[in-house]
């Protein structure tokens, strides 16, 4: 369902009747301003000055054009010109109310479907296993989440790859201190990787004969020792599992088998490296292999080079990404690849990309984007710390979301059991967190604020969840809901939430081309506000509103629920029947 498209077609055609060139645009666009109409066409100024005609006498062709065709007869209730050129375009509200009616009897999508499928990868989350997840992994895990759970939604096929970090010198320093535990005390030790990986690192910055063995492990492991795998295993096993509770707290959709390690590309390094050679690509540069491309340069100009193989032979972050680059590209077959990673990482990420199509890694028509987002930052407008400084672990913030939440919750509805309370707790909290973070346009930096983020008020998910349960409660009220009942639009406020129900569609687009779930978030505050003002103004179960008119709003109202509800799932957020 794409009123866009329905206006645009009949539009462009009676301009080009009208003397425009074939390919014309319409440009239309909804309209700001009620009193406007629905939508505005804009493309007449320009054609019109194209062709050195005055605008409005084209405006006004093309609008007797389409009154006399009657394409739009059934679709609109008034064309008018306005301004010096533009349409502006009222919608029928019998057009309205009987595509809401589609919609709800499933006879029309309210959300169309991919005309051409993609393979789709989306690179989110990708923690460093060294250590346990931090706010720092916040943005890429949920903003990926949102966005890979939008693009099946449209029908797909996406692959989640989750590009852990467990490949590190790191994981030497870590191994040699697992050593050195006690067998009984390792377990406990490792459940707290925050402390267990502080405490490998002082002792390596501190004692030399710790340091050199942890560097023996790292060459160990690499070379395949038995030994050291088993145990560099434990570890990362343990650090999954760390990031499998985050997840599930986050109702975030990754799972094991989307989780494609870093060291899963080992063997392919060499082969990197060979097939750069091949392409002619590679540069020696005091003994490490470099790729220098003129595009990438340095403020004095000099190029920057992406250091694929250091002068001992080991390898780099950028070699795993060209060798996962590859293999989205010839094992997973994906026609466009989305990269969920801090905007700090634009310049590698460029590199890599640009290395990946010289080299012919990756097919010249694949599209790769680095979909890059700012950092979550304290009141004090800094990088988000915990109040003795440190970096927060990412468990830590859920919990404390949730307790807050909880504490929320029993302030209003001390009855409920706790339970229960605390379910809410952990769909309010969740919800809150997340939606704070997608709300905001992705590549600005934000400020985390508890207090905003909770709010009942304005532009945050208990807002939102809020809604849905207030029309949740509506429905407990009634008694025998027709689901066969016609749909009535005659008030304003009728009209303009049946028109919003028709645009969930651009909004979920917008955030599949863009890989903004901010659209979608400002969509549904929108569509909330509408059902407000609808519910102000258009009472439902009062004394006195005619059948007819009754059953109709209650189908308005469930299909704003309906959007509501799968609005805030593609946002990976719950909702609640009461709260
Ligand atoms: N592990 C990386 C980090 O913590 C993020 C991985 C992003 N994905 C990628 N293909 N480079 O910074």
């Amino acid at each position: 369902m794409n009123i866009i498209q329905q206006l645009d077609q009949p539009i462009s055609q009676a301009m080009q009747q009208a003397g425009a060139p074939d390919n014309a645009p319409a440009v239309i666009k909804p309209s700001n301003r009620p009193e406007f109409g629905d939508y505005q066409a804009n493309g007449i100024m320009g054609v019109a000055k194209q062709l050195k005609m005055n605008p409005r006498e084209l405006a006004t062709t093309v609008v007797e054009i389409l009154e006399k065709s009657g394409d739009l007869a059934e679709i609109v209730e008034k064309i008018e010109i306005a301004g010096p050129g533009f349409i502006n375009i009222h919608l029928s509200n019998d057009w309205l109310a009987q595509q809401a009616k589609n919609v709800l009897n499933n006879k029309t999508d309210q959300v169309d479907k991919a005309q051409q499928p993609q393979t789709i990868v989306v690179d989110y989350s990708g923690p460093n296993l060294a250590k346990e997840m931090h706010v720092g992994h916040l943005r890429s895990t949920i903003i990926g989440d949102a966005v890979a759970r939008v693009l099946s939604f449209q029908g797909h096929n996406v692959i989640r790859q989750n590009h852990v970090g467990d490949w590190g010198t790191q994981f030497g320093m870590l191994i040699a201190h697992m050593i050195d535990q006690p067998d009984s005390e390792l377990g406990l030790q490792l459940s707290d990787l925050e402390t267990f990986y502080r405490e490998a690192k002082i002792r390596f910055d501190e004692d030399e004969t710790f340091a050199e063995s942890a560097r023996n492990y790292v060459v160990k492991l690499q070379a395949g020792d038995e030994e050291c795998l088993t145990h560099w295993q434990q570890f990362i096993e343990i650090s999954l599992q760390h990031c499998e509770d985050v997840y599930s707290k986050l109702n975030v959709l990754l799972s094991r088998a989307d989780v494609k390690p870093e060291s899963s590309y080992n063997d392919e390094l060499p082969v990197v490296i060979s097939d750069l050679d091949k392409a002619g690509l590679l540069t020696e540069d005091n003994g490490a292999k470099c790729v220098f491309l003129e595009e990438f340069k340095g403020k004095d100009d000099s190029i920057l080079p992406a250091i694929v193989q250091k002068s001992d032979g080991g390898y780099l972050y950028a070699t795993t990404d060209l060798a996962a680059l590859k293999y989205r590209q010839h094992a997973l077959k994906a026609s466009r690849m989305l990269y969920f990673v801090d905007a700090r990482q634009n310049l590698h990420l460029k590199q890599v990309f640009s290395i990946s199509k010289k080299a012919g890694f990756v097919n010249e028509d694949t599209s790769l984007e680095h979909m890059a987002f700012g950092t979550m930052m304290g009141n004090d407008g800094k990088p988000f710390k915990t109040r003795v400084g440190g970096t927060t672990k990412l468990v830590d913030l859920l919990t404390e979301a949730e307790q807050r939440a909880f504490d929320l919750v029993s302030e209003k509805n001390p009855t409920l059991d706790v339970t229960e309370r605390k379910t809410i707790a952990n769909i309010v909290g969740m919800g809150a967190v997340k939606y704070a973070d997608l709300s905001k346009n992705r590549t600005s930096d934000y400020i985390f604020n508890w207090d905003t983020m909770l709010s009942f008020e304005g532009n945050t998910a208990p807002y939102l969840q809020y809604a849905y349960a207030r029309i949740s409660s509506i429905f407990r009220k009634v008694e025998n809901y027709n689901a066969q009942a016609d749909v009535i639009i005659n008030e304003p406020a009728e009209h303009q939430l049946a028109l919003k129900l028709l645009q969930f569609s651009d909004a979920i687009q917008s955030v599949a081309k863009d890989g903004m779930p901010n659209f979608l978030c400002n969509y549904l505050f929108e569509l909330a506000g509408n059902f407000m003002t609808f519910y102000e103004a258009c009472p439902i179960l009062k004394e006195g509103v005619a059948v007819e008119v009754k059953e109709s709003r209650l189908q308005l109202a469930q299909l704003t629920a309906n959007t509501l509800k799968t609005g805030l799932d593609l946002l990976g957020i719950e909702t609640l029947e009461r709260m």
